[in-house]
């Protein structure tokens, strides 16, 4: 790696509670070791049209606190074609850039990886509500997500007992039930419905409803990961029609995506983006920055890239085997 001085920081894809703890903690490590610190607007975009600023201490007070991005972020078609991946690296010559700290999902760590092919000194720092990065138990924005849901799931079971009904609430994950599971979990769901899984819906969901109905049970919960668009809904008409319960689908959407960062958040946060800039104070670059057991460390982007990342299958039995 070459000489670094000036470090620039953007966010990219799906924004996430946490990020500006991220972006704050780049900044002001990155003063303290006595970096120049640019922050890019709109993620990739803006690196492609110059959206790119200088960050002080003072730019990044008062965010510790807030959701969102001040640093806004997109996903950037143009930035995927030869031609924006060029004009990224040339706008990050107009503006002295030595190396780019990108924080966001698997996406934006491919971006990331395209600059280092191109010359460009890359770090990547995990932020998505979804966990879904193979590299790192954890992704900035997760605890967040998960207890946005948890709020949400608390308020419908008192509405659900009060009519006698059956919930289903659809959470966000795409890809991945990680939301979902833990939370079938927290919030003691009857069934939970996740992309990883195929499912049968007499025995994983009609079943268990059936059976707790049958026990006493005065309302139920069936979590299901975004994924199929509608599905959530399919599922409750499934449920009225196969068992006589009224079931109601709720979508949470990007409420879950938005909200003040936990303790959790805000401090693993200020880890990674710490540990991200000292990773080039130490001369290293083109790392991801990942928790893996319990510690703070940094890996290889193109050895992280490969890595898989597999749903516990003990969290999916324990979320039925307590569903009693
Ligand atoms: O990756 C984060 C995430 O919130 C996913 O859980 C979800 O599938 C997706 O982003 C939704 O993205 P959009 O911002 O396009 O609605």
């Amino acid at each position: 790696m070459g000489n670094v001085k000036t470090i620039a920081v953007l966010t990219s894809g799906g924004d996430a509670p946490g990020m500006n703890a991220a972006i704050r903690a780049v900044v002001r490590a990155g003063i303290h070791y006595g970096f120049k610190v640019l922050g890019i607007r709109k993620g990739f975009e803006g690196l492609i049209h110059g959206d790119i600023q200088e960050m002080t201490a003072r730019t990044v007070g008062d965010i510790i606190h807030r959701g969102g991005t001040i640093l806004q972020t997109t996903r950037s078609p143009l930035f995927k074609t030869e031609e924006g991946l060029h004009k990224a690296m040339s706008m990050a010559k107009v503006f002295g850039i030595d190396a780019i700290v990108v924080i966001g999902g698997d996406g934006s760590f491919r971006g990331a990886l395209d600059l280092c092919r191109l010359g460009m000194n890359v770090i990547g720092i995990p932020g998505t509500i979804d966990n879904d990065i193979a590299c790192t138990d954890y992704t900035i924005g997760y605890d967040t997500a998960m207890n946005t849901v948890q709020d949400a799931i608390d308020k419908i079971r008192d509405t659900a007992y009060s009519h006698e009904r059956c919930s289903v609430l659809e959470v966000m994950g795409r890809h991945a039930g990680y939301i979902a599971v833990n939370v079938s979990i927290s919030g003691g769901a009857e069934a939970v419905v996740l992309p990883e899984r195929t499912l049968d819906i007499d025995v994983d969901v009609i079943k268990p409803i059936i059976e707790g109905r049958n026990r006493g049970k005065k309302h139920y919960l069936v979590i299901v990961a975004e994924g199929v668009e509608g599905k959530a809904i399919e599922i409750a008409k499934e449920i009225t029609d196969k068992t006589g319960i009224e079931a109601r689908a709720t979508i949470l959407g990007h409420i879950q995506r938005g909200g003040s960062p936990t303790v959790h958040d805000r401090v693993m946060a200020s880890m990674m983006g710490a540990k991200a800039v000292e990773t080039l104070r130490d001369g290293n670059s083109n790392r991801i920055i990942a928790f893996k057991d319990n510690q703070v460390v940094d890996l290889d982007i193109e050895e992280a890239l490969k890595m898989q990342k597999t749903l516990p299958e003990e969290l999916i039995e324990l979320s039925k085997m307590l569903s009693l």
